[in-house]
């Protein structure tokens, strides 16, 4: 058992106009929702149905700003080819989450790389209007859930519905099969592959504030790439 894990995190803030050099405030609240959402102490976890209510998560992994990068650049967007990460580098990433926020464009609220990946590309990257929950941003998806599910994705997590028919997994085997995803705020029970869907999931594409646990199966997952030999046990030393 590794116990809590702290993940120190480095922000880099690439504007082109004042309104994308988002404040320290957007920042430091987006900072606190990852931490409520992976400890499981987020104020809209009892609305998970008593279906899924056992299968809550605390994922004892907590988050610290360690530093801030600000970046002017005239480049409006950068969509989701890392062309962020060549212009500003990530730092440290073998113990450092990087997050570069940044206008992606196309509607792109985010993306993020698995755990194993090149480490010059490692971290995940957020439009800054999606960013946080006060400041600049735009609802419904003001309540920083999208570094939440990009977060997930960078701890080794997949689409609730395993990106595919029902016969496809998410390698977690708490979380109900789906066949796509579901958006904006489903009402439940929501039935796909004859069975509810956990939309609730932090791993599906619902709107923020109808998105509020990951699974203990989703725990495993993300903490075994922690483990001695694990991708990311250089975060845990
Ligand atoms: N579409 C993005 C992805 O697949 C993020 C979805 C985030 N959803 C949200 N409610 N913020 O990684
Ligand atoms: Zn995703
Ligand atoms: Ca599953």
């Amino acid at each position: 058992n590794l116990g809590i894990i702290n993940i120190p995190v480095y922000v880099h803030v690439i504007y082109s106009n004042s309104q994308e050099n988002i404040s320290d405030n957007q920042i430091n609240s987006q900072i606190s929702v990852l931490n409520n959402d992976f400890r499981a102490s987020n104020n809209d976890v009892n609305q998970v149905p008593s279906e899924f209510s056992g299968l809550v998560a605390d994922s004892e992994i907590n988050f610290t700003l360690a530093g801030t990068f600000r970046h002017s650049n005239s480049r409006t967007s950068w969509g989701t080819n890392d062309a962020m990460k060549a212009a500003y580098p990530p730092v440290s990433p073998s113990t450092h989450l990087n997050v570069w926020v940044c206008n992606i464009g196309g509607g792109i609220l985010g993306y993020a790389q698995f755990p194993g990946g090149s480490s010059s590309t490692d971290g995940v990257v957020i439009s800054p209007q999606y960013f946080g929950t006060t400041g600049y941003v735009s609802a419904p998806f003001n309540k920083g859930r999208t570094a939440t599910h990009e977060v997930g994705h960078y701890l080794n997590l997949r689409h609730i519905w395993g990106d595919g028919n029902c016969r496809r997994d998410d390698f977690v085997s708490d979380t109900p099969s789906s066949d796509g995803p579901n958006y904006g705020c489903p009402s439940y029970p929501t039935v796909n592959c004859r069975s509810n869907d956990m939309t609730m999931n932090y791993m599906d594409y619902t709107d923020d504030a109808c998105m509020y646990m990951f699974s203990e199966g989703q725990k495993s997952r993300m903490r075994s790439i922690f483990a001695s030999g694990g991708p990311r046990a250089a975060m845990a030393n």
